[in-house]
């Protein structure tokens, strides 16, 4: 008889409590023993459906449900597919409860029963929460608990449209060994509640948080087992929220929506560049900004990179800090500014962030992070109307990037009037384009010489 890791897959002789590969505690089975992947059910069928011909089955019989918010419709690809597990990350405390309490308001009020089961709050919590957020449909039910038979038997009784699992961390399986949350309850209970949900064909939303550090077992060991998975992120102190979506069985994945976080919960965010911008900002640039088009999944959105270079105080070495981007990328810039444009900032501390909590690794926003760096430097405002997006090149060049279209397109559905983009790109717009092959063009372009 072996053992094997349930988490990496690594062999053993005999049964260990640690792994001594990945670190995980608690993952070891004996070889034999069938991993969730390959159980089926007590029928010997997994998903119930009879065999047939492919040409007879009905596209129409695949009716997605709306969740009532349009932009979560999108992220699952149109809706919900019924006998989909979606599993639905993000750390703790980020609105996973919240946002699931309000799409289920939503589904109860369109379908029919929603299941809301919580093994993190009793069900005066969730209610207090759910009068604060407005929810309080009768078709909605709500069961505090953590044991997988008694959550089974909740959706025998009541038999609901959507089962939302709040959290995967906190269920407890009592046909496995080990602690709610460990890597073997988790994969077992998310096996059994994808049988559940796949022979009774509703639809199931499974929570599941994660850490920043992914230090322990978490959604990512059940991704595999699931036919969605989405993520929610953002930072706490800010009320930017994104949903992602990063696994997809049914639609597109690497799309984001954006929403925000209120007193009435998750308010989605249909047009994110007029979110992340005013008026003002568009009318009255200020030095050391500079607004880019960057790409979240495949849709543009305008942001605004601030940048703020003071000479450094005493004898202490100059800072490099930035939010939003990437380290590396902006000592890699501050390198071309100091090469090609023959600006020193080796005495100036350098800070650099995107205004609202974005992030973006995209290199597109190069062009952008050098004017905003030189217009702090200058004092001197970027050119009221202007939007930058260019990759640059460590001799200087000004490179092509993807959806340059839709980039300008959305600068100029924003009311933006020039568009510094990199030469050779054919556009027709509406938008006044200044191609540029090198940094020290732009600089030129955006009088900053
Ligand atoms: P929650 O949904 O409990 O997070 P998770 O389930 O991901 O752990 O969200 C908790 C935070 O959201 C909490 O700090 C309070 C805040 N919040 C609002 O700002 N507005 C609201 O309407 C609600 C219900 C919560
Ligand atoms: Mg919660």
């Amino acid at each position: 008889m072996a053992f094997r890791c349930s988490n990496c897959g690594y062999r053993s002789v005999k049964w260990l409590g640690r792994c001594p590969n990945c670190g995980e505690w608690d993952t070891f089975v004996a070889e034999e023993e069938s991993t969730p992947e390959t159980q089926t059910g007590a029928s010997g069928t997994w998903i119930g459906e009879a065999l047939r011909p492919i040409n007879e089955i009905d596209l129409a019989e695949v009716k997605r449900l709306s969740t009532g918010i349009g932009e979560v419709d999108r992220i699952l690809g149109g809706g919900i597919v019924p006998g989909a597990v979606i599993l639905f990350g993000g750390e703790p405390g980020i609105g996973k409860s919240t946002l699931l309490l309000q799409i289920a308001e939503k589904i109860a009020g369109q379908y029919g029963v929603v299941l809301y089961v919580s093994g993190e709050e009793s069900a005066a919590q969730i209610k207090l929460r759910a009068s604060r957020l407005g929810v309080n449909n009768p078709q909605l039910f709500v069961l505090a608990e953590q044991t997988l038979s008694r959550i089974t038997r909740a959706v025998e009784q009541v038999s609901p449209h959507v089962l939302i699992v709040d959290s995967i961390q906190t269920t407890l399986s009592e046909a496995a060994p080990g602690e709610a949350g460990s890597v073997r309850q988790l994969r077992e209970v998310s096996a059994a509640l994808t049988q559940l949900t796949k022979a009774r064909g509703l639809a199931t939303f499974l929570v599941g948080h994660t850490t920043k550090e992914g230090g322990f077992a978490g959604p990512k060991t059940v991704e595999h087992l699931v036919d969605v998975a989405i993520y929610l992120e953002g930072s706490r102190g800010e009320e930017m929220r994104i949903l992602r979506s990063v696994k997809n069985r049914f639609g597109g994945t690497n799309e984001v929506a954006v929403f925000q976080m209120g007193k009435q919960g998750l308010r989605e965010i249909t047009d994110p560049s007029r979110f992340f911008l005013s008026d003002d900002e568009r009318e009255n640039p200020r030095p050391g900004t500079a607004i880019v088009p960057i790409l979240e999944g495949t849709r543009p959105i305008l942001v605004e990179l601030e940048a703020l270079v003071a000479p450094t105080g005493g004898y202490g070495a100059p800072q490099r800090r930035t939010t939003g981007l990437d380290y590396n990328r902006i000592l890699l810039l501050l390198a071309v500014i100091e090469k090609r444009l023959g600006i020193n900032t080796g005495g100036a501390d350098v800070y650099l962030s995107i205004a609202g909590g974005l992030e973006t690794r995209e290199r597109a926003a190069d062009i952008g992070v050098i004017a905003a760096i030189v217009s702090s430097l200058r004092n001197r405002p970027l050119p009221t109307g202007y939007v930058l997006v260019g990759e640059v090149g460590l001799t200087g060049e000004v490179r092509g990037v993807r959806r340059l279209r839709e980039r300008v397109n959305e600068a100029e559905k924003l009311g933006y009037t020039h568009a510094v983009i990199p030469a050779g790109a054919a556009l027709r717009t509406k938008i006044e384009l200044i191609p540029v092959k090198t940094v020290e063009d732009a600089m030129t372009a955006l009088q900053l010489t």
